[in-house]
């Protein structure tokens, strides 16, 4: 009798061991399994979840901006950021549609290059309302600071200064009227203005500076040429032929200021076209940017001076879009490091552009 009483007392005791070790071995367990997930999902948002960077363009009018462009796709892939990418055609009514839709998406940072100055306030307001950073690139705009984190990209008033320095300084020994012919880009856009304010602040120190007239080329070759041949063709009609020097309302052209390459580019063609080339009578070109093809041409004896605009903007605006994405702010305002070329240069010293 004691040996069945002992015998069901050691199973019942096993039993109850048993079921003890199970209980703690499954409450060890779900405690360990809580805290691996727990870890393990936010390792997992750390490693899968990428930045997303909602990047409005505003579309492909020069060699430069497709330069500009490659360099913040070729920067992205580098730092594992994700692009919602949209081309506004050079419209700013699709740059506003695609802002909103990066709203919708609610991407981590916005940058978009915002092609005129105004009109930007609401569709920042409502990015602020939603949280979400936004960072402007190449080119600024008229709104209240606190509607954007920060701006990326040249200096276009000493742009402009760099090319009257140029102009200056290669005109120092010559007296009287120096008539200049600007040919600027977008309307209403913070880069045309830069420049063109910057410019003027410099030659006006000399009044034998005169801007004689100032025409729109949208930054495009093909309004360049345009021009050249606008200017071609009263040029013919002043004395029956073609001629290498150049007129506007019956003034002789001194200088050529363009606002950028392309223009520059295709003002070039129409003069090639006619077998004209201005600089060999010495009308002097000053253009900006730096594309390969400019450089070119001044190597080839065609234009005096290319101020550099640097459109590599990829690394500098991946760094800003991690710094904001990781709650830190950034600089209202990052310059890109740029240069000047002229045709006093060795050019064997020149990389090459990639652009
Ligand atoms: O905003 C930068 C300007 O835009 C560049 O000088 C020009 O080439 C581009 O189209």
């Amino acid at each position: 009798m004691k040996r069945i009483i002992r015998k069901n007392l050691i199973i019942s005791l096993s039993i109850l061991f048993i079921t003890i070790a199970i209980a703690v071995i499954i409450s060890v367990t779900l405690i360990h399994s809580k805290t691996l997930n727990n870890s393990l999902t936010k390792k997992n948002i750390k490693n899968s979840d990428k930045l997303i960077l909602g990047f409005s363009q505003i579309g492909s009018e020069s060699s430069w901006r497709t330069r500009n462009t490659q360099s913040i796709f070729e920067a992205a892939a580098d730092n594992d950021i994700q692009i919602l990418f949209d081309d506004a055609q050079q419209k700013q009514e699709n740059q506003l549609k695609a802002i909103r839709s990066f709203i919708v998406y609610q991407v981590d940072v916005i940058a978009f290059v915002p092609i005129v100055e105004d009109g930007w306030d609401n569709v920042l307001q409502e990015a602020k309302d939603a949280g979400i950073p936004v960072i402007l690139v190449d080119r600024q705009i008229n709104a209240d600071p606190s509607l954007y984190a920060g701006f990326l990209g040249e200096n276009g008033v000493e742009e402009g200064r760099r090319a009257a320095r140029y102009l200056v300084n290669k005109c120092k020994n010559r007296s009287g009227d120096i008539n200049i012919f600007e040919i600027s880009g977008t309307e209403n856009s913070s880069i045309v203005e830069d420049r063109a304010r910057g410019f003027r602040e410099i030659i006006s120190t000399n009044s034998k500076f005169k801007i004689i007239h100032s025409e729109n080329g949208d930054f495009l070759r093909s309004r360049g040429k345009e021009i050249g041949d606008m200017l071609l063709a009263s040029n013919v009609l002043e004395n029956g032929n073609t001629t290498n020097t150049i007129y506007y309302n019956k003034q002789k052209i001194d200088v050529i200021f363009s606002h950028n390459d392309s223009m520059t580019l295709g003002f070039l063609d129409s003069m090639e076209a006619h077998k004209i080339n201005p600089k060999g009578k010495g009308t002097i070109i000053i253009s900006i940017d730096g594309e390969q093809e400019c450089i070119d041409a001044m190597i080839a004896g065609k234009i005096n001076c290319v101020v550099e605009c640097n459109p590599n903007h990829g690394q500098m605006l991946m760094a800003l879009v991690k710094q904001i994405a990781r709650g830190e702010p950034i600089p209202r305002i990052t310059y890109n490091y740029e240069t000047v070329f002229t045709e006093d240069d060795n050019f064997s010293k020149y990389d090459p552009r990639g652009y």
